[in-house]
């Protein structure tokens, strides 16, 4: 495959290590070649020194054999930039849009082939799994394919001069936009054409089925040029008290999604979490209700921890819906006000009680299963403490970063949860980001 026009082209490798020209202060300048093994937590390559010293490496992939540049070192790891491509993985490719060029930060794995990337990712959680999690051979898997262009409902753009845009990599510039090919077309044409005034931030919201379309201004909406059918609202309009949303169609609901909650960036992505997850608990969720599976007084319960406006428990305890799940009562948790008055809306009817209040406070009732899927820095011990004290056979965790979903692991193994699978979903496609999908069942200690 042809290399991409930049710097990194091939070329004779000395076998010694050699000063670099422009080197970083303290670094020695050294730059010398290595093979990079795979990548790990926030995209960096690793690789090794000759005398068996980590160095994570920027911009190489798996297989690759490239010269670096010593960027900075410490006792346990160096880091290093990539100055020149050696030997090229067979998935290196030419950028996937025209603002890579640009140095727009926005994909950061522009230059590797989808299929690597998710091999990649793959890869990056059995190795998260292992080292963090304490798993020796854990089960990982890729989950359904999704689209690798046009998908992108939300989006949080940084604003130069009026126009949105994305960071530029390792950097605060901005790249403007004319065209974003992760952004769904509806969501696309305002990157285009929105213009924002003074503002600093924009946060653009579609909904995929409904066609509704949201601009979330920060710190406020002056100025603001968008087609006549998109809500705009201020952030400083937000905080005094105006309601703003739009609706999305899914998983066999209705959703109303305000600027303030959380929703997950893509609307197929959503689709594809709630078919994992339903994979996952479906053998529980089936046997009824009455009496609850693992015995007990009271109903089947399901617990929706860190439940944004109702996703899972909306889908999974849907008595309409493709789990059938009869007899079950579900407890949402969720301390975001916005996200906790939307999942009330969204939840109404079903037999879902939603529960405004942060995870490590809630008092939680015995349950059958937990669906939980915490922001970045995961469910952290106390989190774990307080699902793993429902005594829940099945506990699914949804998690969005490889280190947290390592140590949540480890820390669920501690109080009888033994991972069963992960699955990779390729929410983030281009970039470094991981979802992934883990089932547990609990043992007796
Ligand atoms: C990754 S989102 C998941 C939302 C939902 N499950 C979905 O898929 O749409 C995490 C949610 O957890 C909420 N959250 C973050 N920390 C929390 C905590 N300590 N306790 C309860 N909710 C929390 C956030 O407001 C956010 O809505």
């Amino acid at each position: 495959m042809a290399l991409p026009p930049d710097p990194l082209t091939p070329g004779d490798v000395p076998s010694a290590a050699v000063a670099a020209p422009g080197a970083v202060p303290g670094t020695g300048g050294e730059s010398f070649v290595v093979t990079a093994e795979r990548l790990v937590a926030g995209g960096v390559a690793l690789a090794r020194r000759p005398e068996g010293k980590v160095v994570l490496v920027e911009g190489a992939y798996p297989g690759e054999r490239v010269r670096v540049r010593l960027t900075s070192t410490s006792k346990g790891v160096d880091r290093a930039e990539t100055v020149e491509v050696v030997e090229a993985s067979p998935g290196r490719r030419a950028p996937h849009c025209a603002h890579v060029d640009d140095g727009c930060g926005g994909c950061d794995l522009a230059l590797l082939d989808p299929d690597h990337q998710r091999d990649a990712k793959v890869e990056m959680v059995r190795d998260g799994l292992r080292r963090l999690g304490r798993v020796p051979a854990p089960e990982v898997r890729a989950g359904p394919a999704l689209a690798e262009e046009a998908f992108r409902t939300t989006m949080r753009l940084a604003v130069t001069d009026g126009r949105a845009g994305l960071r530029a990599l390792a950097s605060h510039d901005v790249v403007a936009l004319d065209h974003c090919v992760v952004a769904h077309p509806l969501l696309d044409e305002l990157v285009a054409e929105g213009r924002f005034g003074e503002a600093d931030e924009v946060v653009l919201r579609v909904g995929a089925s409904t066609g509704e379309r949201l601009a979330l201004v920060r710190p406020t909406a002056t100025a603001v040029s968008l087609p006549d059918d998109v809500v705009v609202v201020g952030a400083d309009e937000l905080a005094a008290g105006r309601r703003a949303w739009i609706h999305e169609e899914l998983a066999g609901r209705r959703w109303r999604i305000s600027a303030g909650s959380f929703f997950q960036t893509r609307a197929d992505g959503a689709r594809a979490l709630v078919d994992v997850v339903r994979e996952m608990t479906a053998d529980v969720l089936s046997t009824g209700g009455d009496p609850a599976p693992g015995g007990g007084d009271g109903p089947a319960t399901l617990v929706d921890a860190y439940c944004g406006v109702g996703l899972f428990s909306g889908a999974l305890l849907d008595p309409a819906g493709p789990t059938g799940a009869s007899g079950w009562r579900g407890l949402a948790v969720e301390r975001n006000r916005s996200s906790v008055a939307d999942a009330r809306h969204n939840l109404s009817g079903l037999p879902v009680r939603v529960v405004g209040s942060a995870v490590e406070r809630f008092r939680a009732p015995r349950a059958d299963v937990v669906v939980a899927d915490p922001a970045r820095s995961g469910l952290g011990r106390r989190g774990v403490e307080v699902l793993a004290g429902t005594g829940a056979a099945r506990l699914v965790l949804v998690s969005c970063d490889v280190a947290s979903a390592g140590r949540d692991v480890a820390l669920l193994a501690e109080e009888g949860y033994r991972l069963v699978e992960a699955v990779v979903v390729d929410l983030f496609p281009h970039t470094h980001h991981v979802e992934v999908v883990s089932c547990f069942d609990r043992e007796p200690l």
